[in-house]
C-alpha cells in the first residue's frame, strides 16, 4: 500500500474510533463537536421507529450508515451474513434477529473502538448468533464460499483499495450469495477533484465511486445482476444509493 494511502486510512480510523469513543461517553455519532460529519442523510433515522425500539441506545446513537442494507438484502432465517464496516453493530444486530438462531450474522471492522462499542451492544441485545472480527475490508479474514449475503453500509467509500473490497467480497461469498449494499454514489460527470470539493473522504465524500466505476468494479470481481439505485441525494450530484449484484453459481 502507498504512504498516501496509508495515511488515509489511519485518518478514517481515527475519525470513527473518536465518533466510537463520544457514544461510549453517552454522546451520538453525530452530533456536537464533530468527529464524523453527518446529517439528516445519515444515521438512525433511515431505520424503521420498530428497528430503533428494538436495539441498545448505543447501537443506535452510533449508527453512521447512509441507508438501511438489511431492508434490501431479503434475508432469511438460517443464512449467514457478513457486515463490512460494521462499525456500532447496528446491522448486525438486525441481521441476526432476521436469520434467526440457526443463522449467523457477522461484522468486520478495523477500528478497536469500533469493535468494542459493538461487541457491548451485541452483549446488551442478548444476541448470541453474532460475532465481530477484527480486519480490513481489503483483506477479509474469512475462508472463501462461506457467506450467502454481504452488507455494508456506508463504508466501501472509504476503501483506499475499492478492488480489492470487490474480490474479497466475491471470494467469501458461496456461489449464488448476494450483495445488498447502501454506499455513496456519485454522478458519472463529476471528477475526483469536484467529489472532493463536496466533503472529506472519512466523511464518506471524497472516496466516492462514480455509477459506472461501481458497477465496472463489480463486473471486473465476477458479480453479475448488478443494480444500483440512487435513494436520496447527499451532495450536489451525489447520492445515497442501493446496490445488489449476485455471485453467479458457476464460474
Ligand atoms: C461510516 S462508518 C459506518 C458504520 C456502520 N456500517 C453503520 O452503518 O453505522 C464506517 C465504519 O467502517 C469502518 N471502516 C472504514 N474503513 C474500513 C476498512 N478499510 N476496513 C475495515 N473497516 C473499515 C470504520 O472503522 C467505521 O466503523
Amino acid at each position: 500500500m502507498s504512504e498516501q494511502s496509508t495515511d488515509l486510512r489511519e485518518t478514517v480510523r481515527r475519525r470513527y474510533a473518536a465518533a466510537a469513543t463520544q457514544v461510549t461517553e453517552g454522546g451520538t455519532a453525530c452530533c456536537g463537536p464533530e468527529p464524523v460529519e453527518a446529517d439528516e442523510n445519515f444515521g438512525s433515522t433511515l431505520y424503521a421507529a420498530d428497528e430503533r425500539a428494538a436495539l441498545p441506545a448505543e447501537a443506535v446513537a452510533a449508527s453512521l450508515g447512509c441507508g438501511n442494507p438489511t431492508a434490501v438484502a431479503e434475508l432469511r432465517e438460517g443464512e449467514r451474513v457478513l457486515d463490512l464496516g460494521s462499525g456500532g453493530g447496528i446491522d448486525v444486530l438486525l441481521s441476526a434477529r432476521r436469520v434467526g438462531p440457526g443463522g449467523k450474522a457477522y461484522g468486520l471492522d478495523m477500528t478497536d473502538e469500533m469493535l468494542a462499542l459493538a461487541l457491548a451492544n451485541a452483549e446488551q441485545a442478548g444476541a448470541a448468533n453474532v460475532e465481530f472480527l477484527k480486519g480490513t475490508i481489503e483483506a477479509i479474514p474469512l475462508p472463501a464460499d462461506t457467506i450467502d449475503v454481504v452488507i455494508s453500509n456506508c463504508v466501501i467509500n472509504l476503501s483506499v483499495d475499492k478492488p480489492a473490497v470487490f474480490a474479497e467480497t466475491f471470494r467469501v461469498l458461496r456461489p449464488g450469495g448476494r450483495i445488498g449494499v447502501s454506499d455513496i454514489v456519485a454522478d458519472d460527470t463529476l471528477t475526483p477533484e469536484q467529489r472532493a470539493e463536496r466533503g472529506d473522504y472519512a466523511g464518506c465524500i471524497a472516496g466516492a465511486l462514480s455509477l459506472t466505476e461501481y458497477r465496472t468494479g463489480l463486473a471486473a470481481a465476477g458479480f453479475t445482476d448488478i443494480e444500483i439505485t440512487p435513494t436520496h441525494p447527499v451532495a450536489d450530484g451525489m447520492h445515497s444509493a442501493i446496490i445488489r449484484a449476485t455471485k453467479p453459481t458457476t464460474r
